[in-house]
């Protein structure tokens, strides 16, 4: 088969609440990107509900599909690969996808290609940056994963340093649920920051840098702590301090790590990915150190930060020109283990 370099990649997620479809070409010109999200039937939910979000993928996913083709101007025959993500994720969503995806690959006769959602996330820093070339290192915080990855090359992935125990999202999920603030987590709990002081002495965990991992459980565990032990008291407190204050001390250890990891590496560029890197906080530490230290910092806009479907068609095209096509017996994956992930060919873990 002959690899297109300006190949036209469709992209398909719908690993947890958020199904999109994009169509990027050349892995870096986004020609379509749309996304229907089933977030507030989740919220009085207080979190993504699994056959929720996989009903609602099965309802959306051929709606953002035409939408995604008109939106390009293009019709089916136009594109050349079918890209989907097959892990990690809530399992029936991911099947929508994939079966869908399948579907597709088959009746146009096209390569299907596996995408690994972690991966997704590093290559949403090619569509920011469209003359980023690796090497160059980056920081991934999302739901499920928190970590500093050195990009060698498109395929080749070192994890520095990963969370020991909890992700960064999912410490600002659990946060804003003892705050009482009503899901999706993390945007909330930054909002409620912005009218607080960084007042309480919450542990920032394994500060230094001594290693590269990362600890979530005890700074999590220590808000809402304080937060029960102040209520049961009747004590008063302010719960945008408890966010402020928890906010910096979950944040500022990722910009710290990030930035240490790319100077031990001698790389002077730096990127992120993942959830976390939406929030205006770090967004801001990333960009004040990186001007101070003189690095390059490549932040893809906050809605490429979140899921979406360019990133996926992003990888998509690196996994389509190193020529790692899926079979139709691809299947999807709820968990695959990090170092997998960033392993050689997605979808063959
Ligand atoms: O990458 P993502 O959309 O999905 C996963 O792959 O997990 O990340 C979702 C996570 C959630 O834990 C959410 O609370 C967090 O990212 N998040 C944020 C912000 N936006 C999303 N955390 C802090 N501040 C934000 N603005
Ligand atoms: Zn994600």
């Amino acid at each position: 088969m002959q690899l297109k370099k300006d190949a036209v990649i469709l992209g398909i997620e719908t690993s947890c609440d958020e199904t999109a479809v994009s169509i990027v070409r050349g892995g870096r010109e986004i020609l379509a990107d749309e996304i229907i999200s089933s977030a507030t039937e989740h919220v009085r939910f207080g979190g993504v509900v699994p056959e929720i979000a996989s009903r609602a993928h099965t309802e959306a996913v051929q709606e953002a599909t035409s939408r995604a083709f008109a939106a390009a101007g293009l019709g089916f025959d136009d594109i050349d690969a079918v890209a989907v993500t097959y892990g990690a994720g809530l399992l029936g969503a991911l099947l929508v996808g994939v079966s869908y995806a399948k579907g597709l690959a088959y009746a146009l006769d096209k390569p299907l290609v596996a995408v690994n959602h972690i991966r997704g996330h590093i290559a949403a820093a090619y569509l920011a940056d469209k003359t980023l070339e690796p090497p160059f290192v980056t920081l991934l915080a999302s739901g499920g994963h928190t970590a500093v990855i050195f990009v060698k090359s498109y395929t080749e992935h070192e994890v520095l340093g990963s969370t020991l125990d909890d992700a960064a999202g999912e410490a600002f999920d659990k946060v804003a649920r003892v705050l009482g603030l009503s899901y999706p987590g993390g945007p909330n709990v930054e909002k409620l920051a912005r009218e607080g002081k960084k007042s309480i002495a919450f542990p920032a965990m394994l500060k230094g840098t001594h290693t590269f991992d990362f600890s979530y459980s005890g700074l999590k565990t220590s808000v809402v702590n304080y937060v029960h032990t102040k209520s049961q008291k009747g004590e008063e407190f302010s719960a945008a301090d408890v966010a402020a204050s928890f906010q910096s001390a979950a944040l500022d250890v990722l910009a710290d790590k990030l930035f240490s990891a790319a100077e031990k590496c001698g790389i002077k560029t730096v990127a992120a990915g993942g959830g976390v890197a939406a929030n205006g906080y770090l967004r801001e530490e990333l960009s004040r150190r990186a001007a101070e230290k003189g690095f390059k910092l490549v932040l893809p806009e906050r809605r490429y930060c979140t899921d979406n479907g360019c990133m996926i068609a992003a990888e998509g095209y690196i996994q389509y020109s190193s020529g790692n096509f899926a079979g139709l017996d691809l299947n999807a994956k709820a968990s695959i283990p990090l170092k997998n992930a960033l392993r050689g060919g997605a979808g063959k873990e």
